[in-house]
């Protein structure tokens, strides 16, 4: 398999992970390049559900090296959970300490992190954004804004130390003057540091400069995005939108190698769309037919458990995502889904609901998207349970035509399909 990047291609939880894990039998190092556990992934094996955040998703096998890398932000804590929750499922601890990897130059969410993005949600009233509360907002701003703690900061004590006196009175003031929040004393924020530093420390790779440099000449390299392209922070629905960069742009920074590095980028996109958290969603359906989406669907947040917003597959963002999100291929997820529907919408253009004016490309200012609504091709239903087609020439007919038509507008190949959860429930074209 070539160097590859699975980049989600709608608003997140297009079933990126069941891709991941699928790609990652033929790879040997994966790496998330960005985010931290505001994911929720999902990998289903023999009917074995498995919930990943911030681990990625080939951690399921053996002998493969599994990285979290430079781009992404970690919670601790919030991967101490997750890592044990999988232990407990079965995947054991020694596994964990052998292909588990941690870049020292990804950022830490801390305490003061959460209690930002959780003020910001609680009191932003009708102009919050929706975040998962993960703190993933406030840890990116303080990497930018060069304030941040990396983890290998928890590795040396005496840096730590100096870089606290430069931060933490400048937290507080803000957490005190801004947010009205709990300001931290030092030692709190040492303890803190203990902690995560004994959490982290059986993972950390500091010769990762040496096992990148073998990675990229023997190694199949697969990159695990999170969130999706339309919850990248520039090309998004800003405001509306996470504070990382998954598109294939995003995975060379994420996870420190050059743009040669990627050879191919699959979007994953639903074969119907669904978003969590506030922002517009022209294709949005209010109505039964979004509930019967969601119902089918499981359409429920892993990581915050709330109800997603279902909608229609919007083909003038999927065209802006194949674009900025720099995509070669499809992998198209949840065709199953649609099994019961007699009728099937694509939206192709949006309509100005005051003008009337019809466009065909995707305006990125998010706050005008309220004027338009979707113009639709409707495609007829194939009415028929499509979960054990094992080939492309078993799925019906009318599955057929909308494959068709999806490749012809977005204009690059579906390479897989996926009708159900397991890993068997697969058609590799
Ligand atoms: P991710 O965040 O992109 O990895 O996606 P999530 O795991 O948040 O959400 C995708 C959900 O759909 C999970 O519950 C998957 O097990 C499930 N899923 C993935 N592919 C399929 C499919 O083809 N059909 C069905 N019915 N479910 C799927
Ligand atoms: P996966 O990897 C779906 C959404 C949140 C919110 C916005 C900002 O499972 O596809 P954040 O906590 O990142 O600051 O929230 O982004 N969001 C996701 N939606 N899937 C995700 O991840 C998401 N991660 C963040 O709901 O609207
Ligand atoms: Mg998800």
């Amino acid at each position: 398999m070539k160097n590859t990047v699975v980049v989600g291609a709608q608003f997140g939880d297009e079933g990126k992970a069941k891709i991941t894990d699928l790609l990652a039998q033929e790879a040997d190092f994966i790496t998330r390049f960005q985010g931290g556990s505001n994911a929720g992934h999902t990998v289903v094996v023999n009917g074995k559900k498995y919930a990943f955040h911030l681990v990625p998703s080939g951690i399921l096998y053996e002998n493969k090296t599994c990285m979290i890398g430079a781009g992404c932000v970690i919670k601790p804590d919030d991967l101490k959970n997750e890592i044990e929750n999988i232990i407990l499922q079965g995947v054991s601890r020694e596994h964990f300490e052998t292909c588990l990897k941690i870049s020292p130059l990804a950022h830490i969410t801390m305490k003061y992190h959460t209690d930002i993005d959780g003020y910001s949600e609680n009191n932003l009233k009708e102009n919050k954004i929706g975040t998962t509360k993960k703190g993933i907002g406030p840890t990116y701003t303080d990497k930018y804004n060069r304030c941040g703690i990396r983890v290998e900061d928890l590795f040396n004590k005496e840096i730590l130390s100096k870089k606290l006196d430069v931060i933490l009175p400048k937290k507080n003031r803000e957490l005190e003057f801004v947010y009205n929040l709990k300001p931290y004393s030092k030692e709190e924020i040492l303890l803190e540091c203990d902690e995560y530093r004994k959490i982290l420390a059986p993972y950390v790779d500091f010769n990762w400069e040496n096992n990148l440099l073998d990675n990229l000449k023997n190694k199949t390299i697969l990159f695990e995005g999170a969130q999706g392209v339309m919850l990248d922070i520039d090309y998004g629905t800003y405001p509306y939108v996470t504070s990382s960069s998954p598109t294939a742009g995003g995975a060379c920074v994420g996870a420190s190698m050059g743009a040669k590095a990627v050879e191919r980028a699959i979007g994953v996109f639903k074969a119907y769309m669904t978003r969590v958290g506030e922002g517009a969603f022209i294709t949005e359906l209010t109505d039964l037919e979004g509930e019967k989406l969601r119902s089918i669907g499981g359409e429920f947040g892993v990581t915050t458990g709330r109800p997603r917003r279902c909608g229609w597959f919007d083909t003038i963002s999927a065209k802006y995502a194949v674009l900025v999100g720099g995509l070669t291929e499809i992998a198209l997820t949840k065709l199953d889904v649609l099994d019961s529907f007699d009728e099937i919408k694509l939206a192709v253009a949006y309509k100005n609901k005051k003008t009337g004016e019809i466009i065909k490309y995707y305006p990125t200012n998010v706050y005008t998207h309220q004027d338009y609504e979707p113009v639709y091709e409707v495609h007829k239903g194939w009415m028929k349970d499509i979960t054990k087609c094992k080939t492309y020439d078993e799925l019906p007919e009318n599955a057929k035509l909308y494959l068709k038509r999806l490749e012809e507008i977005l204009g690059i190949k579906i390479t897989i399909i996926s009708v159900g959860p397991d890993r068997e429930q697969t058609i590799f074209l």
